[in-house]
């Protein structure tokens, strides 16, 4: 039996929503969908009001997915402009540095300031309504004036995150065919720097990126002198002084799209994940408001990065048409040393903190001194995404971090949802450690088995959600076929979340992680396949096979088997080479932890690798191979345990 922790009295009180607004609201949410989702709109402002809700098909033969389509909008003007009458000195940003002297207050005035500028400078760069932007940036106030600046234009962002290579940035660029990339000299991460714009120069040279890429625009972030290419390069800060202030918005559909963002999938290359205006707005803003319980003048922090949805929705668009400030932290947890989260939290007074199970995790391993050396008196509320919650990281973040004062709000979603799906309301749902507890307003999640039949009551099968929402992912990027395949086709007319979940007999859902080929190290999202490409394209490698296994703080490690082509040697040199050599293909976040080299992988008769068993060579459950008769050579099987690789 799992802990139950009820809501606080207090919380209950003070909160946006208490338990039974919550259940009758969730009711009515669902019977009355369309009335919901209508009143729900009206939370932004439109340019012209829609008329229509919601028109969504999951059949294959006709999927469409479209909110308020006949409404107009700028999501700029929604994050900025409209809060200057009353909120043009309140601080939207608070932004803190690597180093920790370094800190600033961006109020919504300057922020419209800003943003204005940096548009004016896309539109002199021949950037108009349409065209793809990509950013590759740090955690700097100009990644966010650069994303609002794109919706303001009408252009489409692609973020991708700092820690991928110039081969992935490639990829990239390519994939949505971008005319601009907006970058930095470098970024600064737990006193280090990271060339970023080192990485667009060689991204740049990469075979076909110049067929569309034609200007760089580099944020002055250091003092080092950087690499120049004349025909390409330009210093934002030389381009906005040339730039007029003011710069009117573009009046978008909703369904225009608004930004396009990368994540691996169990197949082949990344998917371009593709968000909309008007809806993706709607739900981020919703979702910020009473997940977190927003109310006016609390300091939030999402200590996410940029480059991943979670920074998106919950840094930038969910808490700016909010009108709400936002912390935006450019470092690590544990630099200058491991208080420095709970620093952050003391001098910025932050009254909500939201951040991932893998930093928690590694927090808790340094001991609570470095907590306890900190007040968090301002703490009323904490947060985690990414990854399943292990129950022992929840109770420390709820007993040493919060002191036993703060809900903790375990919030699932992914990229392809924009927005978070299941999570307790803190005033509404009693926790259970480990559970994301109960769907979100207008959502509706489903257990099904295998064959697609739905499980009732108390069950385990995999998550479905049976209807849409306005956050939804509508296509991925120049690939609806692939869009169909991989989210609509498994349960007929169901979104398939990839993930399995329980749910007891409370009604509350537990996330157990993927069900298809995708890892998640770190609370990121990498493909087996991917990792697997990256090493196969090495010249001495005939074949590889990528599992993951639990790791202590990463949630799961990356283990690889690599087959070597006929007459070489595996050895400690070869192994150090190939890391780096998946770390140039795909980038640091998909470091191989092991690496054991195998004369041959399990295969059946027809050929196809038994991932299975693995699987669980990696989790070092030997024992438990299951059924291992279809094997072509079983002796290859005594090979990998006998070579298992330890740990790290
Ligand atoms: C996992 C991040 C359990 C899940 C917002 C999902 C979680 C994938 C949770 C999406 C959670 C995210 N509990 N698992 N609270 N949050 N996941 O696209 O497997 O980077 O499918 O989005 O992370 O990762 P993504």
């Amino acid at each position: 039996m799992s802990k139950i922790f009820p809501v606080d009295a207090a919380v209950a009180a003070s909160a946006l929503i208490n338990e039974s607004k919550y259940f009758e609201l969730y009711q009515a949410s669902l019977d009355n969908n369309d009335a919901f989702w209508a009143e729900q709109g009206m939370r932004i402002d439109w340019i012209k009001p829609y008329s229509q809700i919601q028109d969504v098909s999951y059949a294959k033969s006709d999927l469409h997915i479209r909110w308020y389509h006949d409404g107009t909008l700028n999501v700029c003007a929604n994050c900025v402009d409209r809060h200057l009458p009353e909120k043009a000195s309140q601080t939207a940003i608070i932004w803190e540095g690597d180093n920790p002297e370094n800190s600033k207050h961006i109020t919504y005035q300057t922020l419209f300031d800003e943003v204005c500028r940096m548009a004016n400078v896309l539109k002199s760069l021949n950037v108009s309504k349409g065209d793809r932007v990509t950013l590759y940036m740090p955690m700097i106030p100009e990644a966010v004036y650069a994303m609002l600046a794109c919706a303001r234009i009408g252009a489409i962002h692609s973020v991708v995150f700092g820690g991928f290579s110039a081969d992935a940035l490639a990829g990239r660029i390519i994939d949505c065919q971008s005319k601009l990339v907006i970058t930095a000299d470098f970024s600064h991460r737990g006193g280090k720097s990271i060339p970023l714009k080192k990485n667009v120069d060689d991204a740049a040279k990469i075979a076909g990126v110049s067929d569309y890429l034609e200007s760089v625009l580099v944020v002055k972030n250091s003092e080092v002198a950087v690499d120049w290419n004349d025909s390409l390069d330009h210093w934002y800060h030389q381009k906005a002084e040339q730039v007029p202030a003011e710069c009117p918005v573009e009046e978008m559909s909703a369904e225009d799209p608004l930004f396009i963002l990368y994540t691996s999938g169990s197949t082949g290359k990344p998917k371009g994940v593709l968000h909309t205006s008007g809806g993706y707005l709607v739900y981020a803003s919703l979702t910020h408001q009473y997940v977190f319980d927003y109310h006016p003048d609390d300091i939030y922090w999402c200590t996410a990065d940029v480059g991943w949805i979670t920074g998106h929705s919950y840094i930038v668009y969910g808490p700016l048409a909010n009108g709400a400030t936002t912390l935006m932290f450019e470092g690590v947890p544990n630099y200058p040393d491991s208080s420095r989260f709970w620093q952050i939290c003391d001098k910025h007074q932050v009254n909500i903190c939201y951040t991932a199970p893998t930093a928690i995790r590694a927090l808790m391993r340094e001991g609570n001194s470095y907590v306890e050396s900190t007040s968090r008196l301002s703490l009323k509320l904490l947060g985690s995404v990414g990854e399943p919650i292990n129950p022992e990281a929840w109770q420390w973040y709820y007993d040493v971090v919060g002191e036993a004062k703060c809900p903790i709000v375990d919030t699932w979603w992914q990229t392809e949802t924009g927005g978070i799906l299941i999570s307790p309301l803190p005033g509404a749902t009693p926790l259970k450690p480990g559970s994301a507890t109960r769907p979100f307003f207008g959502i509706e999640p489903a257990l099904v088995d295998g064959e697609g039949k739905e499980l009732s009551g108390e069950a385990e099968g995999n998550l479905i959600m049976k209807r849409s929402w306005p956050g939804q992912m509508r296509t991925v990027y120049g690939d609806h076929q692939r869009f169909i395949e991989t989210y609509f086709s498994t349960f007929e007319g169901a979104y398939f979340t990839g993930d399995g979940a329980k749910r007891d007999k409370d009604n509350y859902y537990w996330i157990t992680g993927r069900v298809d080929d995708v890892l998640n190290i770190s609370g990121h999202r990498m493909g087996t396949a991917e990792v697997e490409s990256a090493l196969v394209a090495h010249p001495k490698v005939a074949e590889a096979a990528v599992v993951g296994y639990p790791h202590e703080i990463k949630g799961q490690g990356i283990y690889t088997f690599v087959t070597l082509n006929a007459g070489l040697e595996g050895n400690e040199a070869l192994r150090d080479e190939l890391v780096k050599w998946v770390r140039k293909e795909i980038g640091p976040i998909a470091t191989p932890d092991i690496i054991q080299f195998a004369p041959g992988l399990p295969k059946t008769r027809s050929g196809k690798i038994m991932r299975r068993i693995l699987r669980k060579i990696a989790e070092d459950e030997f024992a438990n191979l299951g059924d291992i008769s279809t094997l072509a050579e079983p002796a290859v099987v005594e090979d990998l345990i006998a070579n298992r690789q330890n740990k790290k």
